[in-house]
């Protein structure tokens, strides 16, 4: 069974995170307490649905938050480094360097009046001062190469709206990897591609794991995706983990109502013709939480208890060591299907 506690030298090491950021009425708490790790060469799929906190924690890690925001507590560790102490110039050695990231829109990352090689030439230069255009160019055709871009030092010199979504967003990881980073944070990295497409771009960093050791957190509200391509998986919910689990035991026995709801809901969890299953009910505001379980509004487990509106569960390790924010860990949690 995989040990979903604690990775002994973990790349990243996320502990008991919390997050504010300023809102017109007043600083809203959007993490709390969120804690999970990354082994090297793993990757590990971060689901929930919209809202639940998963942008900001990869926002966190890279420390790209919204002016104003306000890390309360948590330790933040990379190989070990305390990334919460660095300074702005130290972090700027780590981040685009050892620490690489994927936006979910491409077109948020590549600028569409520059060639495309030459913004990644560009990416791996402000980390390499001493290297040369063609040196950079040279790193550029094979990062390319390594992503599936064909004929890549032709199609480097041309603009992004030259390439279809699928090669742009080739072009976005292989910027991410040029510079060859220990940990890959790929924000819903497929997001706007059409179903195949969207499977040849994760195959490809599957093939950067395996070729390269990346670490990788795939953050994806899909988790068909996670069962795919994720050995781990770390389950959010209104700003918090609520179940961390290797993919086959989240799927096989999952030890939160949340995380069966969501597997219950997916897109081909129910036969043809009938009904999908929907959550009922939606994330509640992060400033209206209740005080008991953030999802016993919505849980339908036939487990749920009066101690579910009362008290909060935090995320322990059930008799059997799989880790749920659920009071009733030990249990089974039913998918329908
Ligand atoms: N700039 C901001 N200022 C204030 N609150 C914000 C800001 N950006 C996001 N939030 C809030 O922070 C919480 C977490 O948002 P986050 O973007 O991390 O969710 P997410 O899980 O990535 O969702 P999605 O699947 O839609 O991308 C949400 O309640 C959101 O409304
Ligand atoms: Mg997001």
């Amino acid at each position: 069974m995989t040990n979903a506690i604690a990775v002994k030298n973990a790349a990243i090491s996320i502990q008991d995170l919390v997050l504010e950021l300023p809102t017109p009425n007043g600083d809203v708490r959007v993490l709390d307490g969120v804690s999970f790790d990354i082994a090297p060469g793993e990757i590990v799929g971060i689901v929930g649905e919209s809202g639940s906190g998963k942008s900001m924690t990869a926002l966190t890690l890279m420390r790209l938050l919204p002016p104003g925001a306000n890390i309360v507590s948590g330790q933040l560790d990379f190989h070990g480094v305390d990334l919460s102490a660095l300074s702005p110039r130290e972090l700027r050695k780590i981040r685009g360097r050892r620490i690489g990231m994927i936006f979910q829109d491409p077109m948020t990352t590549l600028d569409p009046v520059v060639q495309v090689g030459a913004q990644i030439d560009e990416a791996y230069r402000i980390h390499h001062p001493k290297a040369s255009r063609a040196e950079a160019r040279l790193r550029t055709i094979e990062m390319l190469e390594l992503v599936g871009v064909p004929d890549a030092a032709r199609r480097a010199k041309q603009y992004p709206h030259q390439w279809s979504g699928g090669m742009r967003q080739r072009a976005v990881i292989a910027m991410a990897l040029v510079n060859d980073p220990e940990v890959v944070i790929a924000d819903e990295p497929t997001t706007a591609l059409d179903a195949t497409i969207q499977a040849q771009v994760l195959d490809v960093l599957v093939k950067v794991r395996d070729e390269l050791g990346v670490a990788i957190a795939l953050i994806t509200h899909d988790l068909g995706l996670i069962a795919q391509f994720a050995s781990r998986a770390v389950v959010m919910y209104a700003g918090r983990v609520l179940e961390v689990a290797g993919t086959h035991e989240l799927f096989d026995d999952s030890r939160h109502p949340y995380t069966a709801a969501l597997i219950s809901s997916r897109p081909g969890s129910t036969p043809r013709g009938e009904d999908l299953v929907t959550i009922p009910g939606r994330p509640p505001a992060m400033d209206e939480l209740p005080i008991g379980c953030p999802f016993a509004p919505r849980c339908v487990s036939p487990f749920k208890s009066e101690k579910c509106d009362k008290e909060r569960p935090s995320l322990e390790a059930s008799a059997d060591g799989r880790l749920s924010a659920c009071h009733y860990r030990n249990e089974r949690h039913e998918v329908m299907r």
